[in-house]
């Protein structure tokens, strides 16, 4: 049994942080797929949206996300928020792993987090004050529900802190599989 962990969910739902904590925690690499794309291809993805547009970046995430699958490697995979949405994306990633898991923020908890974020965002710049922020927020979310909610695992966020998530994902985890390192905290 392979032992791929992937984290998907909307833009600020903390999959990157959440991997990151998870993956100390059970010992095992973490890739964030924002940040892989941006060191093999040289340039920040606020660069590759202004510059390629983001079709030619919808290509590449595919691309680089089908090499990591592949890969006879281990480890935690947060990806963007968008990686499961296009293509054939999210069937790809649920064979590749038996631990998917949606982080679940709802709009309100989303908007919060990104308001201060958005400049990194290239889907985000532009939307001038919270409300417009909130209801495209609502509106993309919608859309893309049916992708994350395909995830094997759904985990309701709201509320919670990093620690708490990062040990209801334990939970799903099987012992034997995944030996947890007691980390200081
Ligand atoms: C995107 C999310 C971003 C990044 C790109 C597009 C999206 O990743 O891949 O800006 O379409 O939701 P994060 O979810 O890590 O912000």
């Amino acid at each position: 049994m392979s032992k791929k962990i992937i984290l998907i969910g909307y833009m600020g739902s903390g999959k990157s942080v959440i991997g990151k904590f998870l993956a100390q925690k059970i010992n095992l690499p973490f890739i964030d797929l924002d940040l892989f794309i941006e060191e093999k291809e040289q340039k920040t993805i606020s660069e590759i949206f202004k510059l390629n547009g983001e079709i030619y970046f919808r290509k590449i995430e595919t691309m680089y996300l089908n090499q990591l699958l592949d890969s006879k490697k281990d480890f935690v995979l947060s990806v963007g928020g968008g990686t499961p949405c296009f293509g054939t994306n999210i069937q790809q990633i649920n064979k590749a792993s038996e631990f998917v898991f949606y982080l679940q923020l709802n709009a309100q908890s989303l908007t919060k987090r990104l308001t201060t974020q958005k400049g990194k965002r290239p889907l985000l710049t532009g939307l001038q004050d919270d409300k417009i922020l909130e209801d495209f927020i609502n509106k993309h979310l919608f859309d893309r529900n049916p992708y994350y909610r395909q995830a094997h695992i759904i985990l309701p966020s709201d509320g919670l802190s990093i620690t708490e998530i990062v040990n209801k994902i334990i939970t799903f985890l099987p012992s034997d599989l995944f030996k947890k390192k007691n980390v200081i905290e």
